[in-house]
C-alpha cells in the first residue's frame, strides 16, 4: 500500500499509525549502543506498567477509596497514604519481575531492597513511588520519581553499588500524574517528554529535546519558611520581589509537588529551591529519588541544580535515603542565587 493510502486511512479514522511510542524511542536510541543487550528497554517497559497503573489508580483515587490514611507511617515518620502503598507494590513489583534489576531504593521502605538472585539483571533503581502524597486529598498533581545506576562489577551486588553520584546515572525521569501523565526522561542524551494516549495506553513523544530556558520568571519555594532563610537567600527572593530600578522581578509559583514544580520549571524556566530550613537543616528532599534525578533531567536540558554549595551529582552519598538542600532550573536564576548565597552566606 502506498505511503498515502496509509495516510488515507490514519485521517480516516482518526488514528496516527506512525507514532514514536516511548518504548520505540528507546529501542530506536539503543541501536546507537551495538552491544546493549535490550535489558535496559525491558526495564523501562516494565517501569512503564507500573506508572500507568498508579496513573489509573490516580485518576480513581476517591470512587475506589484510595486515599485516605492508611494507618502507617514511612521510614521519614511520614504518613503514608493507601495510594503510596499501592504505588510502591506496583513499582517495585514491576521492576522485580522484569528480571533486570539487583537492588532498588524506595522512599517507602527503610531498608535497601534486593533482588532474589534467580530474577537478577545489572541496574539499580531509586525511586520515589509516589511523591508529594500530601497532595492527593485535595487533587494536586503528584509524580513518580526514578533514577536508574548500572552494577558496576561482576561480583553480586553491594551497597557501593547503590551509594554512588548522580552522575553515574545511565538514565533519569518522572512520571507527573496532571491533566495529563507524561513521563520525562534522560538517558544521558538530552531530555525527551511522552504524554500517555489513554485511548491506546502508550506513551507517546510529544516534547521532543526539551530545554531549560536560561532565564526564567518565576521562583518557586515554600515561604512559609522565611524566618529559617540564610541572609544569602533571604536577600535573593527580597530582590526577586522587589528588584533594583531597572531590573525585572520574578513571580511565584509553588504547588508543593516537587514533579509538578521541576515540571513547570523545565517548560518555563525559573528556579526551583528547596533550602535547609530550621526543621530540616539539610533541606527535606531525598538525595538518592528527588534531587539526584531531577538534577539529571535539568543538566540535561541545559540548566543547573546545586545544593548552594556543590553541583548535586557529584556529592558522594553515605545513606540511601538522606537528604539535601537544592536549588535547580535556568542556569543564569541559579547563578544568580548563587553569587547571593556566596556574597552573603560565606
Ligand atoms: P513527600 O515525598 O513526603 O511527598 O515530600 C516531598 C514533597 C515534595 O514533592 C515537595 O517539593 C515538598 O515535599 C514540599 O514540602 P513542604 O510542604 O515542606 O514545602
Ligand atoms: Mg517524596
Amino acid at each position: 500500500m502506498s505511503e498515502a493510502a496509509q495516510d488515507g486511512h490514519s485521517q480516516q479514522y482518526g488514528v496516527e499509525t506512525d507514532s514514536m511510542t516511548l518504548q520505540r524511542f528507546v529501542l530506536q536510541e539503543q541501536k546507537n549502543h551495538p552491544h546493549a543487550s535490550g535489558d535496559f528497554t525491558n526495564l523501562l517497559t516494565s517501569m512503564l506498567v507500573a506508572v500507568k497503573a498508579i496513573a489509573s489508580a490516580t485518576q480513581k483515587a476517591g470512587l475506589a477509596k484510595l486515599y485516605g490514611i492508611a494507618g502507617e507511617t514511612n521510614v521519614q515518620g511520614e504518613e503514608v497514604k493507601k495510594l503510596d502503598v499501592l504505588s510502591n507494590e506496583l513499582m517495585i513489583n514491576m521492576l522485580k519481575s522484569s528480571y533486570t534489576t539487583c537492588m532498588l531504593v524506595s522512599e517507602e521502605n527503610e531498608q535497601l531492597i534486593e533482588v532474589e538472585e534467580k530474577k537478577r539483571g545489572n541496574y539499580i533503581v531509586c525511586f520515589d513511588p509516589l511523591d508529594g502524597s500530601s497532595n492527593i486529598d485535595c487533587l494536586v498533581s503528584i509524580g513518580t520519581i526514578f533514577g536508574i545506576y548500572k552494577k558496576k562489577s561482576e561480583n553480586a551486588p553491594d551497597i557501593s553499588d547503590v551509594l554512588r553520584p548522580g552522575r553515574e546515572m545511565v538514565a533519569a525521569g518522572y512520571a507527573l500524574y496532571g491533566s495529563a501523565t507524561m513521563v520525562v526522561l534522560s538517558t544521558g542524551n538530552g531530555v525527551n517528554g511522552f504524554t500517555l494516549d489513554p485511548s491506546i495506553g502508550e506513551f507517546i513523544l510529544t516534547h521532543p529535546s526539551m530545554r531549560c530556558k536560561p532565564k526564567g520568571s518565576i521562583y518557586s519555594l515554600n515561604e512559609g519558611y522565611a524566618k529559617t532563610w540564610s541572609k544569602g537567600l533571604a536577600e535573593y527572593i527580597r530582590t526577586r520581589k522587589d528588584p533594583e530600578p531597572g531590573k525585572k522581578g520574578m513571580g511565584q509559583r509553588y504547588v508543593g509537588s516537587m514533579v509538578a514544580d521541576v515540571h513547570r520549571t523545565l517548560l518555563n524556566g525559573g528556579i526551583f529551591l528547596y533550602p535547609p530550613t530550621e526543621s530540616a537543616p539539610s533541606g527535606k528532599l531525598r538525595l538518592l529519588y528527588e534531587c539526584n534525578p531531577m538534577a539529571y533531567i535539568m543538566e540535561q536540558a541545559g540548566g543547573l541544580a546545586t545544593t548552594g554549595k556543590e553541583r548535586v551529582l557529584d556529592i558522594q552519598p553515605t545513606k540511601i535515603h538522606q537528604r539535601a538542600p537544592i536549588i535547580l532550573g535556568s542556569k543564569q536564576d541559579v547563578e544568580e542565587a548563587m553569587e547571593f548565597l556566596k556574597k552573603y552566606d560565606n
